[in-house]
């Protein structure tokens, strides 16, 4: 029987009949000269409309393909699903008897889920690959605490078929956006000209640019999503502005605020080869021997040596001290501790930054969790239990498609001329400041937070 829940009646006039996969898989190979039937049976996918053979024995086909896109944020307990997933791991394991089963992770724009296929698990796993995206069919059910899905039948579906935009998560700005306001802080606000002079010749690789504006800032925990990267920095460069001055104020000439926005825009910039993230994400091979510590240094390194004339030793050496440094302990992960105060400053302001972010996220199982008390998240590992989330921080979550634009915050009008000079590929670039900013004023932000020293939130 033709499964189908849509409205329109579509049949079309075909003489081959496909394979029951061919159906599955290759709908967009299906004629579209279709005629319109009433009261018979009808497809439709989310992306387009499906015509049927007529000449097809509809005996016993199953037509995977769901009639809309399902989230994962909106799956509830012992709810029936067909929808398509990305496939970000898959795994064939066996039971306590020998029998094998299937293990997934799916994930969609709005999380990830586990799905299990205890029937049926050889012939399912030789129908697809991890990073495939795949129609499923199955139910929703609740398993120590957690959402999962038991997978009654699965196929794989093209790419072509598919909105990437449904699978993987993205901040919730643009990344066009997002970098715009990062170029209009760099011109308001650091004054060296050296540091300017850094930023538009690394900022001037097309290719380093455009992977800086897409990759995540981790794998999980915090800004795990595509612009992920470019949202944490910029958000730490904003809070470096406001920092700097602000101790400035108490303690004249103790920051130099141009390293530490430095430090803030490119301390992470190794996640860009760190991470796999064009499909599900991961961990590179570069990654993984050489981590983002060490790439980012490098980096700093490569740029300041094709630069004429060249950038001012001390400088790099400062720039790669903040990179190596940043996760305040060896054994996080940084070779040397913060030996200066921009770089213990970037030490905080990452940990506040990351904290930040996780304490958002937590607003959401806050809300959405089951069995929890009202206000009260659920346990969150990295923060140390549960947190209380109401009022202003709940509402401000569940209005969270509402952001307000990047393009406000500390001295952030857009201007030209550093966009238009990195736009320009692999040329030595020279920024000229466009107007005179003035003295620098202290303000009355200020950030207090610190780290729970037991906790190491750079990894994962
Ligand atoms: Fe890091
Ligand atoms: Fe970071």
């Amino acid at each position: 029987m033709v499964r189908c829940d849509c409205d329109t009646i579509k049949m079309h006039i075909g003489s081959e009949t496909p394979t029951r996969r061919d159906k599955t898989r290759n709908f967009s190979s299906w004629s579209d000269q279709g005629t319109p039937l009433d009261g018979t049976y009808a497809m439709a996918n989310p992306y387009k409309t499906v015509m049927l053979p007529l000449d097809v024995n509809y005996a016993g086909l199953e037509i995977m393909m769901p009639n809309e896109k399902i989230f994962i944020a909106d799956l509830v307990d012992n709810q029936p699903v067909e929808t398509v997933f990305l496939v970000a791991s898959k795994a064939v394991r066996e039971t306590k008897n020998g029998d094998p089963y299937l293990c997934l992770t799916l994930q969609d724009r709005t999380g990830t889920i586990e799905v299990r296929a205890w029937d049926n698990a050889i012939a399912l796993d030789s129908r697809f690959e991890a990073d495939h995206f795949v129609a499923i069919r199955g139910r929703v059910s609740s398993y120590r605490g957690e959402l999962q899905i038991t997978l009654s039948d699965l196929e794989r579906v093209e790419e072509s078929e598919v909105n990437l935009a449904d699978y993987l998560p993205h901040s919730k700005w643009s990344a066009d956006e997002l970098f715009d306001s990062l170029l209009a802080l760099i011109e308001k606000e650091v004054e060296s000209e050296e540091v300017r002079r850094f930023f538009a010749k690394l900022f001037s690789d097309q290719e380093f640019q455009s992977r800086y504006k897409r990759a995540p800032a981790a794998m999980s925990n915090h800004h795990n999503y595509l612009a992920g990267l470019l949202e944490h920095s910029l958000s730490m460069a904003r809070l470096a502005v406001s920092m700097g001055r602000h101790y400035n104020a108490y303690y004249p000439g103790l920051v130099d605020v141009d390293l530490l926005v430095a430090g803030c825009i490119i301390h992470d910039m190794g996640k860009i080869e760190e991470l796999h993230y064009t499909r599900a994400f991961e961990y590179s091979t570069p990654g993984r021997l050489l981590g983002h510590i060490t790439i980012g240094a490098q980096w700093v390194e490569e740029t300041a040596a094709k630069m004429q004339p060249p950038l001012d030793p001390n400088l790099v050496m400062q720039l790669k001290h903040l990179i190596l440094s940043h996760h305040g302990r060896q054994e996080y992960g940084s070779p040397v501790t913060p030996k200066t105060a921009e770089a213990m400053l970037l030490h905080f302001l990452d940990m506040v930054d990351s904290r930040m972010a996780m304490w958002w996220n937590a607003c959401e199982s806050s809300i959405q969790g089951p069995g929890q008390s009202e206000g009260w998240s659920d346990y969150q590992r990295n923060l140390n239990g549960s947190l209380y989330i109401a009022g202003d921080a709940a509402r401000g979550w569940q209005a969270k498609g509402q952001m307000p634009p990047m393009g406000s915050g500390p001295g952030l009008a857009p201007g030209p001329a550093l966009r238009e000079s990195v736009g320009k590929e692999n040329g030595e670039v020279r920024v000229e400041a466009e107007e005179d900013f003035g003295p620098r004023t202290s303000t009355e932000d200020e950030v207090t937070s610190g780290p729970d020293p037991n906790l190491n939130l750079f990894g994962e």
